[in-house]
């Protein structure tokens, strides 16, 4: 798929069909979350490929899916056929960044885990979209629970909870009423 028709195409997916994911191409998304730029080269982020169904409605009941039906979505993580747990380890970027080329206090102004860990997040939703696939993405409620779940250890942050599957016909998110901001391309000077 052109590049431009993926990143057209990409949107957060809240429904899947039951169709499987062919383990393959779930490979080629989990090895796309490694294959962003790195601070440092520090490499500190890592992802978790979840495929069994209790494990999948283990993780769906942390992550509070029944907050998401309250509002009127419908069944969502439960419904993926694979997660993805994406993961950033701090103390990998703190420890590159005390190697003699590297100035630690540049992990002060931005903590570039969490930049890494965002163009890993776009890795996987694009990877997801080039596979035909589809992808959705959780950051809020229950991951201190989903770290307790898949024994994460307490250095490891989780980023959040990418979900991938087949689309099916989804309610949209109400944020996207808000329309596109615009005026946020500059030339020359802000
Ligand atoms: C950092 C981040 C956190 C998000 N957290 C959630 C979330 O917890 N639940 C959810 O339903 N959508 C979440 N979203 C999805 C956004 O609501 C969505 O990207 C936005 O409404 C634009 O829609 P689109 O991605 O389909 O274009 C998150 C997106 C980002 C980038």
């Amino acid at each position: 798929m052109r590049f431009a028709d993926v990143l057209r195409r990409r949107r957060m997916v809240r429904r899947y069909t039951a169709d499987p994911i062919p383990s393959d191409a779930l490979e080629r998304i989990l090895d796309a979350a490694t294959r962003g730029p790195s601070a440092g080269w520090s490499q500190g982020i890592s992802v978790i490929g979840i495929t069994g169904r209790e494990a999948i409605t283990a993780v769906a009941d942390a992550c509070g899916e029944e907050q998401y039906l309250a509002k009127g979505f419908d069944p969502w993580i439960s419904t993926a056929g694979a997660l993805v747990v994406l993961c950033v380890e701090p103390a990998v970027y703190r420890a590159r960044y005390a190697e003699d080329d590297k100035d630690p206090a540049s992990l002060g102004r931005i903590p570039w885990w969490w930049v890494d860990g965002g163009a890993a997040l776009m890795a996987l939703l694009l990877a997801a979209v080039d596979e035909g696939l589809a992808a959705g993405f959780h950051g809020g409620a229950g991951i201190d629970r989903v770290a307790e779940i898949l024994a994460v250890p307490a250095e490891v942050e989780i980023i959040g909870v990418v979900t991938i599957g087949h689309p099916a016909p989804d309610r949209r998110s109400g944020s996207l009423a808000r329309g596109r901001r615009t005026g946020r391309i500059h030339h020359q000077a802000w």
